[in-house]
């Protein structure tokens, strides 16, 4: 890849959007349980893009996770056709999507959904990729990897 390949560049400019998109979600999250921030942009086939953030409670078990609010506020808006997801957490530690989403993005999105995950921007010194004009690293997978052999609505005909 060169530096002025445009569709390296585009493709790296897709994936820099949508994880900024998360990582921005993660301003809303609730989290005094865990005080772990998680946001989550999903982003459909037209390129609309709608984030969900955790939202702990006290009781633990009713918190919603952000992938969760996230396939809610898309849904609730009429969307059921997905094409990528990015999940950061302010770890950046490139969190997945758990078990539990991965079985309800599977209710919406087909095995090739990309799942971008936020594994940081490359510097140990606190520096953001903006400052260091590093690229934000992120790991890539396919819901069908993370997911396979999955019970879906067709399981049941
Ligand atoms: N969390 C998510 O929001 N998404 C996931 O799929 C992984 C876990 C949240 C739930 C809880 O608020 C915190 O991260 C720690 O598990
Ligand atoms: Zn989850």
């Amino acid at each position: 890849m060169t530096p002025h390949d445009d569709s390296n560049s585009a493709a790296t400019d897709h994936r820099t959007a949508l994880v900024a998109a998360a990582r921005d979600a993660q301003s809303a999250a609730h989290v005094p349980y865990s005080e772990y921030r998680v946001g989550a942009a999903l982003e459909t086939e037209a390129g609309d893009v709608f984030v969900g953030c955790n939202l702990e409670n006290a009781n633990f078990s009713n918190s919603l996770h952000a992938e969760e609010v996230a396939i809610a506020e898309a849904v609730k808006n009429g969307h059921r056709e997905f094409s990528h997801l990015a999940v950061s957490s302010d770890r950046q530690d490139g969190v997945t999507p758990c078990g539990m989403c991965r079985q309800t993005l599977a209710e919406f999105c087909d095995d090739e959904l990309v799942v971008w995950c936020d594994e940081g921007d490359g510097s140990d010194d606190g520096a953001t990729a903006a400052e260091t004009e590093t690229e934000i690293q992120i790991t890539e997978y396919t819901l069908g990897e993370l997911l396979p052999n999955t019970i879906t609505e067709e399981t049941l005909e």
